[in-house]
């Protein structure tokens, strides 16, 4: 039942380019109120708004996606989306990667410091902490300006670490800014604005028609007002749903905030489905490869032949095992699917598969290297060819011997899926990171998420171990 339904799953994944392209895709950074955030497990804004109307205005749909702010812009460049809805400010760097829309909104950098700061004018950030969100207009102005900045994911992020005394200040979009400081006592903006700036919609270089598009219907909604409409609906800052914890409130409603309300919970549960998907599938890819390079390397190694096979998994081991796995799933994403439009979660299983694949070859190289000679010699003299004594001889001992090794690597994988959101895939881990920039909590989300992965490792130990035993009964 269970795995005709990850199969199918698999399948509509492959299937996913076909049909694609029909729907507009928005990328965003949706942790941006007003213009971009997350509610009741839904992507909205002013910016959402506007662009669904855009879209709707002509006939067409859109779905959004939301990754890192610095993803964006190359998102756009390799076809990962089609528009940028993020309150992109145009900036001459950037109208040199993508194409921007006529602008909608006038937007500023601010300050926000604690109401006891003794910052109190933009002369006074010198030599102090900033935050910023990496790849904003505020990093570029703080890191061209003042000094290097500490650069965050998102902003509320770096609101929490200004908060907790880690930061004297966070420089961030006016509006933004201004929905932060309402919903956390203790800070506040400082008057002066460090830039001024506009906002645009950006898709790809030389996409014409798009952007004619865009251009053409934003300034009809501009003028008939819609834009003014968007931008008042979301006005009341205290009306966005980014409910803090309560600083002075107990342990029991910060669970309740955390967790209950707005059903936050799911963010977790969506994200274990796919840890484990991607964990799951990517142990099989991994095994698979494992077994195979193993084969060709022993096989090499023992009888000389193979020898270009052997190169072949020679330079794979190297090359995986010689850089990050972050980087293998950026450049896997990024890079190798660039301008295709393949699913996330594929994505990440390749990509994991293929790293652990690496690891599996070693270990299963080791099993088979701990073999005695003598029985492959037996074999072979027993009549069975190489193939068959490799099959029904050596290896089924060699995994016995290999197996905690084996079990450690699928441990290691487990939790290494955790980087799974640098590709704005919304795993466990980023699950929980979407409920900290929802509640300003760090310690509840990161607690829950690590407890969760104990749990999983913990029961597959216990599985592995249960298996052992079985094994040295059989022997
Ligand atoms: N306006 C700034 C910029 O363009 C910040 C935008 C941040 N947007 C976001 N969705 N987080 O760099």
């Amino acid at each position: 039942m269970m795995f005709k339904r990850l199969f199918f799953i698999l399948s509509l994944m492959f299937l996913m380019p076909v049909w694609a392209g029909k729907v507009i895709k928005v990328v965003t950074s949706a942790n941006f109120p007003p213009y971009e955030f997350h509610q009741n497990g839904q992507i909205v804004g002013v910016d959402i708004d506007i662009i669904r109307e855009v879209l709707r205005r002509n006939g067409m749909e859109m779905v959004v996606e939301d990754m890192k702010f610095d993803s964006i812009i190359v998102a756009i460049q390799t076809g990962k989306g089609d528009i940028a809805a993020s309150g992109l400010t145009v900036t001459e760097d950037r109208k040199r990667e993508v194409d921007f829309s006529v602008t909608y909104v006038q937007a500023k950098q601010v300050i926000i410091v604690r109401e006891d700061s003794d910052i109190a004018a933009p002369q006074d950030l010198q030599g102090r902490k900033i935050g910023v969100q990496s790849g904003t207009t505020g990093d570029t102005f703080v890191t061209e300006n003042i000094g290097n900045p500490q650069r965050f994911d998102d902003a509320s992020t770096a609101v929490a670490a200004l908060k907790s005394g880690k930061l004297d200040a966070v420089v961030l979009d006016y509006e933004p800014a201004r929905v932060h400081v309402a919903r956390n006592a203790g800070l506040k903006l400082l008057d002066e604005p460090l830039t001024s700036e506009e906002y645009a919609f950006a898709v790809a270089k030389g996409n014409r028609e798009l952007l004619e598009m865009i251009n053409k219907t934003l300034q009809e909604m501009i003028a008939d007002g819609t834009i003014e409409n968007i931008r008042a609906k979301y006005e009341k800052v205290t009306d966005i749903e980014v409910a803090e914890t309560d600083p002075d409130g107990s342990f029991k409603d910060d669970l309740y905030t955390v967790f209950v309300k707005n059903a936050r919970w799911r963010y977790l549960c969506n994200g274990l489905k796919v840890t484990l998907l991607v964990a799951f599938f990517s142990v099989i890819l991994g095994v698979s490869i494992g077994f195979f390079v193993a084969i060709i390397r022993s096989t090499a190694d023992t009888t000389g032949k193979l020898k270009i096979a052997n190169f072949l998994c020679k330079v794979y081991l190297m090359i995986i095992r010689g850089t990050p796995v972050v980087l293998q799933l950026l450049i896997i994403y990024f890079v190798v699917f660039g301008s295709m439009d393949v699913d996330k979660v594929l994505v990440a299983i390749i990509a994991f598969g293929i790293n652990s694949g690496a690891y599996v070859a070693e270990i299963i190289r080791s099993g088979i290297m701990s073999i005695d000679r003598g029985q492959m010699e037996a074999g072979r003299s027993l009549g069975l060819s190489y193939s068959k004594t490799m099959i029904l001889v050596i290896l089924p001992q060699a995994l016995k011997n290999v197996l905690p090794a084996l079990g450690n690597e699928f441990i290691v994988l487990l939790k290494e899926t955790s980087v799974c959101g640098f590709i704005a895939l919304e795993d466990l881990t980023k699950g929980g990171d979407v409920i900290r920039s929802q509640t300003y909590n760090a310690f509840l989300p990161l607690i829950a998420v690590a407890l969760v992965y104990l749990v999983l490792v913990m029961t597959f130990s216990f599985a592995l171990e249960k298996l052992e035993k079985r094994l040295k009964k059989n022997e």
